[in-house]
Order: structure tokens, then C-alpha cells, then sequence
């Protein structure tokens, strides 16, 4: 008895490390480069009634700011009013500032979005082969940008998006609120985001991302709305923020199948706490199934998860490739979930048919701990892979109360891991006690930033 005692105490001194040291992302304070030039929106002949379109004045004032880029980097300032544009692009050490009371409203017209090619990870639109919409608001290899405000809000109308989604009749893949790809130092923070097409704010190809206190909202019957997607992009850190989505609310991603594999950019060193998320018919944390770039080293805690479909879920299946590894996801509270924990070998959809069917995908090193949750129908699924099973799943210290009736608690194959203090019981796959998993528990993250075993 003695030993997963100590083994439960050194882990969670590891803990404490890792919560003052390590994590220079999310745990340094932010601090935002004053800009020296700010102009308003106004000066560029927006109108802020909710219908006239704005896209000139903003692509105009952006233009213009791009002048201030190596004089210190300037401020958008948008005044409260509302502010219907189409997408536009932002530039290099910028600040976009939504004053209180300042909304900006996505247009419902497909000809104010312009079109642009598929993401190289993904070799094709999401949705539909082909190019994409882009975002409403989009960064390319860009350095030190900062979308913020005084709880300022980006509303992208999504309902007629979602409406074409469902009968099918997109031309392209539906555009996201917020996309930066090859930008480095990003901050998104103290906003509101509504009614997204389809993701709220997807980085990708991103090092440096803090998302901090944001509120996220799409209607529970909106179709794959996502919150915040981190894409091939490492270095993120994702706090303090309230989402409420469609689909998932976090979700982990790295890339498609063989273009994910070619491109070859995991996600890695994301840190995320202090997080209430709700998921209507997906996962409030997902991990894929895009995958195959890789995700590793993810740290999550103090996180609330409720009237959700599934808790915690990791995505993936043959052709993906990649792996999802050290992983470590703790104080975790979880109410009216239907599934508190899913793992499948056999989720998602190909891009095309010459994805490599021997591409197995790797699941390893995933310690859940310290989880309470009420009101929980399933309490896990692990449905690992046959050629390639998960392997070093370890739960320890989790308590959930199963609603009434509920058919099974716990379902299991192919999968190998630890537990420890777990109820109700979880499935002999996993009943092997933590003494025995000195070599195969992930635990911690250490100050470089790479695994350790305990
Ligand atoms: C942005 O600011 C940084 C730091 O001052 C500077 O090194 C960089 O050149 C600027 N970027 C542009 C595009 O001017
Ligand atoms: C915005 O940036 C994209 C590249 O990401 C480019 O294709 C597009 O032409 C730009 N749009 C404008 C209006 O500059
Ligand atoms: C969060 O943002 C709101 C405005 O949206 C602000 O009033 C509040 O002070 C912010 N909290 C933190 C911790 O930054
Ligand atoms: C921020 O704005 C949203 C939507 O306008 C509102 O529901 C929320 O209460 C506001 N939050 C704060 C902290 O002011
Ligand atoms: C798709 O394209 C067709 C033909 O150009 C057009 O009539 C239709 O409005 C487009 N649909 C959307 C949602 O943009
Ligand atoms: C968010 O708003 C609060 C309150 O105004 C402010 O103290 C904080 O610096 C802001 N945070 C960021 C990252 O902009
Ligand atoms: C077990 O988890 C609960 C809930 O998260 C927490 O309060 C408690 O301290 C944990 N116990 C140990 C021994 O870590
Ligand atoms: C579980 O959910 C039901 C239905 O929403 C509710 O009546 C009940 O109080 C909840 N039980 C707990 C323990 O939260
Ligand atoms: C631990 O592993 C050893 C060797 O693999 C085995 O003999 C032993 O039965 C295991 N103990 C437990 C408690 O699983």
C-alpha cells in the first residue's frame, strides 16, 4: 500500500514544479508592447450600423497601420457601434482594440469572403475538396499581433452558414471568426465571440499563442462549430476562458492523413487551465482526429466540463499516423456529461483515397487525475487499435457518480494501462495497479519542456 502512496505524492510535488517553473507560456504574466500610433476605425469612413459594409475601412486602416509595423507597432481602435464587414487581413505588431459595446458582425453575403487554398496539412478544404473560405479575420507570417478589448465582441452570423452546411449546398468549406497561420506571439483576450461558420480562432503553424479570458458561444444545434482549434502550433497556452459550442469546445489538432504526415508539424507544449467548456454533440477537450502531424506534451487542469456529450475524448484511426503522447490532464470537475472519457481507434473520415491504411497512429503516455464528476451515464470507452494498440493510459484519483439506469460503466479493448483509486471499477485492461507502472506513467512535464516517467 506504501508505495502508489508515494508515488501519488511525488506526483503531485512534480505538479507544484511544474505550476511555478516550467510552463513559461501560460504561467508568465502577459505582458502587451504598448503601441505608440493608434488610429480608430472611424478616420476610414466605417460606419458602425449594422449595415453598411466595413471590409474597405478595415483593409484600409490595416493598410495604413502597416506603415507603424517597425515604429513600434499600432493600435485598430474600434469605438462601440456595430461593424458589418467581410473578411480582411491583419498585419505585423498590431493591436485590434474592441472598445465595450463594439461588435463585429461577419457578413451573411459568401462575396464579401474571399477564397484561399486548403491548408498544406489538410490537402484540401475540411468540408469540401478545394479551396476554402478564408477567415473573418485572418494573420499570415505574422509577429507580436493582439486582438482584444473591453469585452468588445466578433459576432460572425453563422446561422446561414450552418444552414448551407446541413443542405449541403457550400461551395467551399465554411470560413472560421479568427485564423493565423505562420504567425508567431499571438494574443487573443478579454473578447467575446458569437455565432462562429465554423471555428471561433484557429492557429495554425503557430509558436507563442495566449488565448485569456474569452467567452465563446454557438447555439447547442450549431453544426461542427468548434471554439478554439490549436493546428500544428506550439507554445499555446489557453486560460481563464468560458466556451459553450455546437461541437467541441477545445480541440487539439495537427494536420490530415498523408498531408498531415508530409507537413509533419505537431502540436506541442500547450498548457490549459482554469477552462469551463460545454459541448453539445461533441467533446468539451478533443484531441483529433486530425492528427497526424502529432500532438505531445499537453498539460491541462482545473478545468470544468459540463452538460456535455463527451468529457474528455482523444480521435484518431488507421491512416492517420502521428502520434498523441504525454498527456496529463488533472483537477477536473465534470457535471451532466453522458461520456466522461472516450479513446477511439475508429473515429473520422479520409481526405482522399490515397491516405496509407498502414499508417497506424500512436496513443501512449495519457494520465487522467484528480477528476470528480456527477451526473455521468458511460464513465470511459477505450477503443484502441488492433495493429497498434493504446498503450500507458493511466487514471488515478477519479471519482464519478453514474446516473441510474446506466447501461455499462466502463468498455475497453485494445488498449493496456494503469489505475489507481478510480471508481467505479474501471476494466481489467486497466485494473493493473499503479505500483507496477514506475516505467510506464506519464506524470510531468519537466522545465525543458520534455517527458519524464516517474
Ligand atoms: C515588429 O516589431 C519588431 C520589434 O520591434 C521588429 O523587430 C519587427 O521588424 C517589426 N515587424 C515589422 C514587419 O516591421
Ligand atoms: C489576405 O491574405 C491572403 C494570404 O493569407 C491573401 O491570399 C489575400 O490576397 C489577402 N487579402 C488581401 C485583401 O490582402
Ligand atoms: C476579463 O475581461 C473582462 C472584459 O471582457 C474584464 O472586465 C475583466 O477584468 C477581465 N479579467 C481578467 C482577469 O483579465
Ligand atoms: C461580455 O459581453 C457578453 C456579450 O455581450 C455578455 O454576455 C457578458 O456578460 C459580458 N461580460 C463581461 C465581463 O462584461
Ligand atoms: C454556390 O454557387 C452557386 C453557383 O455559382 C450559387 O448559385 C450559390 O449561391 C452558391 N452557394 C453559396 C452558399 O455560396
Ligand atoms: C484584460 O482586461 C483587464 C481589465 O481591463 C486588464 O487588466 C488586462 O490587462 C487585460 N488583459 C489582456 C491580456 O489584455
Ligand atoms: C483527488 O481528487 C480530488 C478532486 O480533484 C482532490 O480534491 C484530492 O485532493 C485528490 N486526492 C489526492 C490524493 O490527490
Ligand atoms: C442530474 O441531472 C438531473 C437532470 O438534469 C438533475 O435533476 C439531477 O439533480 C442531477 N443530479 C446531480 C447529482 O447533479
Ligand atoms: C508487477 O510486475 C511483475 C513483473 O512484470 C509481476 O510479476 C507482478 O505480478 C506485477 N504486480 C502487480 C501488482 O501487478
Amino acid at each position: 500500500m506504501l508505495v502508489p502512496l508515494l508515488l501519488l505524492l511525488a506526483l503531485s510535488n512534480a505538479l507544484e514544479i511544474i505550476g511555478e517553473e516550467s510552463d513559461g507560456h501560460c504561467s508568465d504574466q502577459l505582458i502587451l508592447n504598448p503601441r505608440p500610433h493608434s488610429v480608430s476605425i472611424l478616420e476610414f469612413g466605417a460606419v458602425g450600423d449594422g449595415k453598411t459594409l466595413n471590409t474597405i475601412a478595415f483593409q484600409n486602416a490595416i493598410f495604413y497601420l502597416k506603415s507603424f509595423a517597425d515604429k513600434g507597432g499600432a493600435q485598430l481602435y474600434v469605438p462601440s457601434g456595430r461593424w458589418l464587414t467581410g473578411s480582411f487581413n491583419l498585419t505585423s505588431n498590431l493591436t485590434l482594440f474592441l472598445e465595450r459595446g463594439a461588435v463585429i458582425l461577419g457578413s451573411q453575403d459568401p462575396s464579401h469572403w474571399e477564397t484561399v487554398d486548403p491548408l498544406p496539412s489538410y490537402g484540401r478544404g475540411i468540408e469540401l475538396p478545394g479551396r476554402r473560405y478564408q477567415s473573418l479575420i485572418n494573420g499570415y507570417m505574422l509577429y507580436d499581433v493582439v486582438i482584444t478589448g473591453d469585452n468588445g465582441t466578433i459576432d460572425g452570423q453563422g446561422s446561414v452558414w450552418w444552414d448551407w452546411f446541413s443542405s449541403h449546398s457550400l461551395n467551399y468549406s465554411r470560413p472560421h471568426l479568427v485564423e493565423f497561420i505562420s504567425s508567431n506571439y499571438i494574443v487573443v483576450s478579454n473578447l467575446t465571440f458569437l455565432n462562429a461558420p465554423a471555428y471561433n480562432i484557429h492557429p495554425v503553424y503557430c509558436s507563442y499563442v495566449h488565448v485569456q479570458n474569452i467567452s465563446v458561444y454557438a447555439p447547442p444545434e450549431s453544426p461542427y462549430t468548434v471554439g478554439i482549434v490549436p493546428d500544428s502550433s506550439d507554445n499555446v497556452c489557453i486560460e481563464d476562458c468560458s466556451i459553450s459550442m455546437g461541437y467541441d469546445a477545445i480541440s487539439l489538432k495537427s494536420g490530415w492523413d498523408e498531408y498531415g504526415i508530409a507537413y509533419g508539424r505537431p502540436t506541442t507544449n500547450v498548457h490549459i487551465k482554469q477552462v469551463h467548456l460545454q459541448s453539445s454533440s461533441g467533446s468539451s477537450l478533443a484531441f483529433g482526429s486530425e492528427m497526424s502531424g502529432g500532438i505531445s506534451n499537453v498539460r491541462v487542469e482545473k478545468v470544468h466540463l459540463y452538460n456535455s456529450f463527451n468529457g474528455i475524448e482523444f480521435r484518431t484511426t488507421r491512416g492517420r499516423g502521428g502520434y498523441i503522447k504525454e498527456i496529463i490532464i488533472s483537477d477536473v470537475e465534470m457535471a451532466k456529461v453522458y461520456m466522461a472519457f472516450g479513446a477511439t481507434g475508429q473515429c473520422g473520415t479520409h481526405p482522399d483515397d490515397s491516405f496509407d491504411p498502414n499508417a497506424l497512429p500512436i496513443l501512449d503516455s495519457i494520465t487522467l487525475q484528480n477528476v470528480i464528476g456527477t451526473n455521468i451515464t458511460i464513465a470511459g470507452s477505450f477503443i484502441g487499435i488492433q495493429d497498434s494498440p493504446f498503450t500507458s493510459i493511466c487514471l488515478s484519483n477519479i471519482t464519478l457518480s453514474i446516473t441510474s439506469g446506466s447501461p455499462t460503466s466502463w468498455v475497453c479493448s485494445n488498449i493496456l494501462g494503469f489505475s489507481e483509486s478510480v471508481f467505479p471499477e474501471p476494466c481489467p485492461d486497466l485494473e493493473i495497479s499503479y505500483t507496477n507502472s514506475s516505467q510506464a506513467c506519464f506524470s510531468l512535464i519537466n522545465p525543458n519542456g520534455k517527458s519524464a516517467v516517474l
